[in-house]
């Protein structure tokens, strides 16, 4: 039965291109390849392996057709392959750890194991090969914790992917030593310690993703350091104590993913509205409180998303919002939100979800109708409209029936919302069942 349910190789299989084999048409060649990098004394493999002959009856190869998948071991051996230069085993079954041997092949530049099952260990010793330009090893059951040899390290490694592992303890403050690295993934780890305060010794860092860790600790202020910086996730952590203001110097930021801390306190700097890259902000789920910062001239003509909902936030809607005109997720329910309700929302016209749900919003002083539905015609794309558990006290305009027919999620209740629902309320046919 395993026979039909496996192409299954003791040794290894092989779908990566190697340094000296041109081929790329079948395992069997890729294998032949690898095979020839091999020292192998006794060329058994040689005389084992040869093209005449079917890869299936090669000595450690069992297959079947069908899935075409692989499960495998990395032999230690696959260090004596000292020209390879990258070594692709992604989305197979390897098994097993990766052989500290692998630290034998000098000329490696991509090692891509990533979506296998490997257990044990990262080799410390792999990352002094200093031609590796990129590491990924995503998606196994890697444990430990990552270290790296001390002292006369010389890398080029650009890339480091090790999320969606159980590594453990701490980023060692010694990945100092990987001067050049621009990618550095982490994320979906067991990595307890706060982030080393020298952090900005990744001076050329543009990626950083360590969310859905149990990560302690503040975040460092030489974090702001890093002018490099594109994206900084840390969601899902268990960070606390305030967003370091600092962070505003990083010019070339576009996504800074806070979310889910719980415990990240006091105000949102104002500097960070000031840095006009941004395509997507995300504190919610925190204990963020103040004012969001209404700094005028603002201008974030990027941001796609904006998340501050669930925090401790007051005082009003800062009028810049609607002049972030690509705007297409603005959060900000579940805090203590008052005053009223922007009546210009319709400059967003990509806007698809607008949450402003469980605050203290009001309505227009003296005013009877809900102004900011006019507005809100202007929006095509609106799919949520979540306005209910606020003090609005008003009625509907008529113009609630010019709402975007894509609206699938209206919610309004305990809005405070009074009179007559209009009969053009019906307009919204993306609220009718579907079929
Ligand atoms: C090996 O990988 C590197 C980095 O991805 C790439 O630049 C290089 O072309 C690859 N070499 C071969 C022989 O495939
Ligand atoms: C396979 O290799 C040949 C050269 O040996 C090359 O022309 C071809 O583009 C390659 N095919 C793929 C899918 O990489
Ligand atoms: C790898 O090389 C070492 C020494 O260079 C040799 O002793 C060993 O047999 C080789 N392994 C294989 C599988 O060829
Ligand atoms: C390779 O080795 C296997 C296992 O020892 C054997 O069954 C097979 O016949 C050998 N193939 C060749 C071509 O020597
Ligand atoms: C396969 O080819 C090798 C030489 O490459 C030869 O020694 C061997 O006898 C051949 N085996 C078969 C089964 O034809
Ligand atoms: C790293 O490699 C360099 C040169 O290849 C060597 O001089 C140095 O001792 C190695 N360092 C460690 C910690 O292995
Ligand atoms: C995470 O690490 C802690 C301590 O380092 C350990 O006690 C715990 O078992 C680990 N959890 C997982 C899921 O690996
Ligand atoms: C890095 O940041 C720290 C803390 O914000 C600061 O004291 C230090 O001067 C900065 N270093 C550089 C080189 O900018
Ligand atoms: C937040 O802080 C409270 C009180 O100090 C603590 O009980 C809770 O576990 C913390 N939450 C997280 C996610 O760290
Ligand atoms: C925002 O940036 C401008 C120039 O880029 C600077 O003059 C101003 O001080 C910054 N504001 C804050 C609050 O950082
Ligand atoms: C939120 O922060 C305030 C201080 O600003 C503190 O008193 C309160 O306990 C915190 N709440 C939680 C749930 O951590
Ligand atoms: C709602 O508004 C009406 C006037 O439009 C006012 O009489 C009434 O007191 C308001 N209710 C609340 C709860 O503010």
């Amino acid at each position: 039965m395993e026979k039909h349910n496996f192409l299954l190789i003791l040794l290894f299989l092989l779908q990566f291109p190697i340094s000296i084999a041109s081929s790329n048409e079948t395992d069997q060649l890729a294998l032949l390849a690898f095979q020839n990098l091999i020292t192998n004394p006794n060329h058994f493999l040689a005389n084992n392996w040869t093209k005449n002959t079917s890869l299936c009856s090669w000595f450690g190869v069992t297959c079947t057709p069908k899935t075409q998948r692989v499960v495998a071991l990395i032999p230690p051996a696959v260090g004596n392959a000292t020209k390879m230069m990258n070594f692709s085993l992604s989305g197979n079954r390897v098994s097993g750890n990766i052989p500290k041997e692998v630290s034998n092949l000098g000329h490696l530049a991509l090692l891509s194991l990533f979506d296998n099952q490997l257990t044990s260990f990262i080799p410390r010793t792999l990352f002094n090969i200093s031609l590796l330009l990129a590491v990924s090893l995503s998606f196994n059951s890697l444990s430990g914790p990552l270290l790296l040899d001390e002292g006369n390290i010389v890398s080029n490694l650009k890339s480091l992917s090790i999320s969606n592992n159980q590594i453990s303890g701490c980023i060692p403050s010694n990945i100092c030593q990987l001067t050049e690295l621009k990618i550095l993934s982490i994320a979906f780890n067991n990595i307890t310690e706060d982030i080393p305060i020298n952090i900005d010794c990744l001076s050329e860092l543009q990626e950083f993703y360590i969310g859905n860790n149990p990560i302690k600790g503040t975040i460092p202020t030489s974090l702001g350091n890093i002018s490099t910086l594109q994206y900084f996730h840390c969601q899902n952590n268990r960070i606390v104590g305030q967003i370091p203001p600092e962070l505003g110097k990083l010019s070339n930021l576009r996504q800074l993913s806070l979310e889910l801390n719980y415990n990240l306190t006091g105000q949102i700097p104002k500097a960070i509205f000031n840095i006009s890259s941004f395509e997507i902000i995300d504190f919610s789920f925190n204990n963020l409180s103040g004012r969001i910062p209404t700094t005028i001239g603002l201008h974030l003509p990027y941001l796609k998303e904006l998340y501050l909902g669930a925090n401790q936030l007051e005082g009003e809607i800062p009028l810049f919002i609607t002049n972030a005109s690509k705007l297409v997720i603005l959060d900000l329910a579940q805090n203590f939100l008052t005053g009223t309700i922007p009546t210009n929302l319709g400059n967003l016209r990509e806007l698809q979800g607008l949450l402003l749900h469980d605050n203290q919003l009001t309505n227009e002083p003296r005013e009877h109708e809900l102004r900011f539905f006019n507005s809100l015609a202007d929006c095509r794309m609106l799919k949520y409209l979540q306005v209910g558990n606020n003090l609005l006290n008003g009625t509907f305009p008529n113009s609630i029936g010019n709402l975007s027919s894509t609206i699938e999620n209206f919610h309004i209740a305990d809005a405070h919302i009074n009179g007559l629902i209009p009969t053009s309320i019906g307009n919204m046919s993306g609220l009718m069942p579907r079929p």
